[in-house]
């Protein structure tokens, strides 16, 4: 027992983690009313649904900027500013970037929780911060109605080696580092109905760094890179394939999922995020007739703190999987292709 054994941070959150994300489309109409991006040093802004915005500095030199915070997905306040700080650097990771310094982002409710919950959160983002070799070096804190936590973080990528979405080719093998079920297992903690008690597990995956994987994935080369958060495993893979202008397929049988995900799916547990993805992917995905709903709902699953999704030239998938696995990133596995150019955006999802 600590003293923040009785804290359940998650019940002060209406919605948790990246599920509290828009649903995918609601933003994009809304950048279009905004100006166009005028600096020819933005070498990625906006308009690829990318993870990170990328400037360059010098022929050399590049930054990678970026946010992310969400409200309470764990209880522990520990362990929700290690999975938001995780959270948060990956979009660095995600773009082949290395973070140089990081800004906590805070909300907090004052008058209904301590002060040392708010210093476990920042307790838990530190270390996490720690482990990728950068400080924490300032921040803002305002006050709201339930806790949010995130951060700023800003890294630096060689310009010629920025990892977008856009990249992916036919005939790519698809590679996925991290499992997926945690957005239905953390609901199903949520609610009190985790009876196979894996929420840990759960904990575990998204509090890992995604550094391990994106330093083996940017010393060996990938065509298109991004880390699967909100818009689950399909919804991510559509804006690849769509920034690519190409079409996938999906290997249901070969994609890491978490056990109890597949319990909890099937007792018709899923957070309404997932069921948002399932229904914008409608348009663009096509199920092998013996996929059922629960599976689908599963490979929409909104993921907080995901792994990366990367598309690598077909001769390499073998080595990159192995590399992956030598590195310690042991739920690697190879879970499609990139198929034709004929449908940009379009997924086809087989048994495999
Ligand atoms: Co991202
Ligand atoms: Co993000």
């Amino acid at each position: 027992m600590t003293a923040f054994d009785e804290i359940k941070l998650t019940q002060m959150a209406k919605r948790a983690g990246c599920a509290a994300k828009h649903p995918p489309g609601y933003l994009l109409p809304l950048l279009g009313l905004l100006p166009a991006l005028t600096d020819p040093n933005v070498l990625v802004g906006s308009a690829t649904a990318d993870d990170a915005a990328v400037y360059k500095l010098s022929d050399e030199l590049a930054l990678v900027l970026t946010t992310d915070f969400f409200t309470p997905i764990v209880d522990h306040p520990y362990d929700f500013g290690a999975v938001a700080a995780a959270n948060a650097l990956s979009d660095v990771y995600a773009m082949g970037g290395r973070p140089l310094a990081a800004l906590n982002l805070v909300g907090f409710p004052e008058d209904l929780l301590p002060p040392a919950v708010l210093g476990e959160i920042l307790r838990g983002a530190a270390a996490k911060a720690q482990e990728a070799g950068i400080d924490i070096v300032g921040g803002h804190t305002i006050k709201t109605d339930e806790p949010i936590f995130g951060l700023a973080v800003v890294g630096t990528v060689h310009p010629q080696k920025v990892l977008t979405n856009a990249g992916a080719q036919p005939g790519d093998r698809l590679i996925l580092t991290k499992p997926i079920g945690i957005g239905i297992i953390t609901t199903a903690a949520k609610g009190g109905e985790d009876k196979l008690g894996a929420i840990r597990e759960a904990i575990a995956v998204m509090s890992t760094l995604n550094r391990q994987a994106a330093e083996v994935i940017t010393e060996m080369g990938a065509h298109a890179v991004t880390d699967v958060t909100g818009f689950g495993l399909l919804g991510h893979l559509r804006n690849m394939t769509a920034a690519s202008q190409v079409s996938a397929e999906i290997w249901l049988a070969r994609v890491p999922v978490l056990a109890a995900a597949w319990d909890y799916v099937r007792a018709g547990v899923a957070p309404g995020g997932t069921h948002a993805n399932w229904r914008f992917l409608a348009d663009w995905v096509t199920y092998a007739a013996d996929i059922d709903k629960e599976e689908q709902l599963v490979l929409a699953d909104a993921q907080t703190s995901g792994g990366l999704l990367v598309a690598v030239a077909a001769d390499q998938a073998d080595a990159m999987l192995s590399a992956l696995h030598q590195a310690g990133v042991t739920a690697a596995q190879m879970v499609g292709r990139i198929t034709n150019t004929s449908e940009p955006g379009h997924i086809n999802v087989s048994r495999g």
